[in-house]
């Protein structure tokens, strides 16, 4: 069977691939630590499941409606409107099959043939093939470690062109952790202003995980919230990192643009594709939105102690160059002085790839190689802290040794 052009030229994650070789390697019964995955390894909170069971057993399992349901949709507002500052209503709202699925509905109703994006690099290697899907262009602002991978305005708006049809912005990031300050997402969001047709894509789905002790400046502020780009600004989120719901995909789009113009857009698109999230989900996903102010603060502290000891642990290796996160689960060390040299088993270190091929194999531990994040990234391994402090120790020990090894 012919596969598509389309298809044919689409990567797999990387990220999905790591995690899936050393699921493997493990069931072969190698003692691998995974620092792959992006997934808190905590469960979901109990009353959060409570509720599934509860609305099976109460019938909930015919068609629900393709955005969520009203009362689905009015708590994602509430809490926009009382979190995140965002004035919307339920009808702004469309509720998705996680928020990898709101960012790939949000690139399709956005994104022409020949359209820009801007994407602020080191990213989430999603954003790519999303806006190459719909025939857009990545326009990348490369950022370094040395800017702790933050851009600025005057960067920002060297990559604007009358083509942007939108500009992402990830804060707290995905693959580096760093957090804007709320003046930085500011000055950013009037870059985007002043570009009449640009819209704003703010994923804010590691909100919840923002590290001021780290760096007083992190916060998790919603340029949604700013009246002069209120109207052309797409705030993604969900459930799945901040309440370890991951598996329950859920995650939702806010766009309150007046008229409802893009929830619709993003309603028919979903209509003909996954129609709405499991119907069992919805009191679920409202029972998790009531618990959030008092779970996601209990779980980011444990997040917190991780950064702490991710940092000082990396930073202990000379070979590696680190920008401290702060905020998300990720670390983002610089490999460069490692490529060039050749391991104990004979490989010869020459890309990320190479080395997290060959951590893997020589050292049982996983991580995710940079090259799929972005130009910008083409030095760089992520490391993801979402792990108990035990595995984060063993395994950042076996990284030291390894690298210390390599000659
Ligand atoms: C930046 C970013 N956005 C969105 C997502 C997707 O989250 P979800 O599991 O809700 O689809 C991820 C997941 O890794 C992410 O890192």
């Amino acid at each position: 069977m012919k596969i598509s052009n389309r298809v044919q030229s689409l990567r797999g994650s990387a990220t999905l691939a790591v995690t899936a070789r050393a699921k493997a390697l493990r069931a072969a019964g190698r003692d691998v630590i995974g620092f792959g995955a992006g997934e808190p390894d905590f469960d979901t909170p109990e009353p959060v499941k409570q509720a599934v069971a509860d609305a099976l057993r109460d019938g909930a399992t015919k068609y629900a409606p393709t955005p969520g349901s009203p009362e689905l949709r009015e708590a994602v507002a509430a809490r926009m409107r009382e979190h995140n500052g965002i004035h919307c209503e339920a009808s702004d709202v469309v509720v998705s099959v996680g928020a990898k699925h709101a960012a790939f509905e949000v690139v399709q109703c956005l994104v022409d043939p020949g359209d820009e994006v801007v994407v602020i690099t080191p990213a989430w290697l999603s954003y790519r093939p999303m806006i190459e899907l719909a025939g857009g262009t990545v326009v990348e602002c490369g950022t370094s470690i040395a800017d702790c991978f933050k851009t600025t305005p005057e960067r920002l708006a060297a990559c604007m062109t009358p083509r942007t049809a939108a500009v992402i912005v990830n804060s707290p990031g995905n693959p580096t952790g760093a957090t804007y300050g709320r003046d930085e997402l500011e000055a950013l969001a009037m870059v985007v202003a002043a570009h009449p047709t640009a819209v704003l894509v703010s994923d804010e789905i590691y909100e919840e995980l923002v590290y001021p002790e780290i760096d007083p400046t992190a916060s998790a502020f919603s340029p949604g919230s700013l009246p002069a780009l209120a109207d052309r600004t797409v705030t993604l989120n969900g459930l799945s990192k901040s309440m370890a719901m991951t598996g329950w995909r859920i995650g939702w789009s806010v766009a309150p643009d007046g008229e409802g113009v893009v929830a619709k857009a993003m309603t028919r698109l979903q209509s003909q594709m996954t129609s709405g999230i499991p119907t069992f989900l919805m009191p679920a996903a409202i029972e998790a939105l009531r618990l959030q102010p008092v779970e996601s603060p209990r779980m980011r502290e444990v997040f917190l102690g991780r950064a702490r000891l991710v940092t000082e642990l990396l930073s202990g290796i000379p070979r590696l160059e680190l920008a401290r996160p702060t905020g998300a689960f990720y670390a983002f060390p610089d490999i460069s002085a490692c490529l060039g040299l050749r391991s104990p088993g004979g490989r010869s270190i020459d890309s990320p790839a190479g080395f997290a091929e060959a951590l893997l194999e020589e050292a049982d531990v996983a991580v995710v190689p940079g090259e799929d994040f972005g130009e910008a990234a083409r030095t760089n391994i992520r490391i993801s802290f979402a792990c108990g402090d035990e595995q984060i120790r063993t395994g950042i020990a076996r990284i030291a040794t390894w690298v210390d090894s390599l000659s």
